[in-house]
């Protein structure tokens, strides 16, 4: 009974959220802290009420895409902070979808900020902090992860789905999802579950009319001092109630 569970041991701890295990086995609980962090850790800032901003969104957002029938490993919001979630073996991979080339694709092609991909751009990077992240082929993702090339194709099938919806219920609320990153795990039936987390942290959101962004960048390029303004706005456009 998912109902009853509680926090029993704590298991790791990421920039943003820190993991614990449950009664269930199969089941953890995922707490978000408020710490606003870029740039591979290097650029951080404690920012009260930020994690709360986070689970809210990204809990909203999850749960319509289970909803939608797209496989997640999240159960359920279980209060301002913390959701519970099936527990994955995470796959140390970050998939990105690019509507609109800017960032670090527009940095290492030379490609101007703004332009608009005939396809739908989809990159690997190998979640290696030492390493700072690398891009990577999918080749150099089957040699160093558990990962099969089946399961690859399956992980961009998955994600130009995750896009097509995340695409449609942003412009709805008249923003443009322009880029995001997005991380899987694999439960103990090996099957393949969205995992982490889907928010302004992780997405470039951009106003439909006026360009104005919605996200992170505003912390990586200038200072945190609106950005829980900003995640607010996201919050209310997305009409989650938020009752802290
Ligand atoms: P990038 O242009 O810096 O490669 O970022 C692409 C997208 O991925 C953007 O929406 C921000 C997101 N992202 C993360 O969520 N975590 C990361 O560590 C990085 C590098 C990017």
């Amino acid at each position: 009974m998912s109902s009853s569970l509680t926090k029993k041991f704590f298991l790791l701890e990421g920039k943003t959220k820190k993991i614990f295990s449950t009664e269930n086995p199969n089941k953890i609980i995922l707490h978000y802290k408020d710490e606003l962090s870029a740039l591979n850790g290097l650029k951080k800032e404690f920012l009260q009420k930020k994690g709360i901003l986070n689970n809210e969104i990204s809990s909203f957002l999850f749960k319509k895409m289970n909803y939608y029938g797209i496989n997640t490993h999240f159960i359920r919001k279980i209060n301002n902070r913390e959701q519970l979630c099936h527990k994955v073996n995470m796959i140390p991979l970050e998939f990105v979808i690019r509507n609109i080339i800017t960032g670090s694709m527009s940095k290492r092609l030379g490609i101007k900020k703004g332009t608009i991909p005939s396809n739908t751009i989809f990159e690997i990077f190998y979640k290696n902090d030492a390493l700072m992240d690398p891009f990577i082929n999918i080749h150099h993702a089957v040699f160093i992860c558990d990962v099969s090339y089946e399961e690859l194709n399956i992980i961009h099938q998955i994600t130009l789905n995750i896009n097509n919806f995340l695409k449609k219920l942003f412009l709805d609320k008249n923003i443009i999802l322009v880029d995001f990153k997005i991380e899987f795990g694999k439960n103990k039936k090996n099957k393949i579950l969205l995992s982490d987390e889907i928010s302004p942290d992780t997405c470039r959101l951009w106003d439909k009319k006026t360009n104005k962004k919605l996200d992170k960048d505003v912390f990586r390029n200038n200072s945190h001092k609106n950005i829980l303004d900003i995640y607010m706005e996201v919050l209310k456009r997305l009409n989650v109630p938020n009752n802290n």
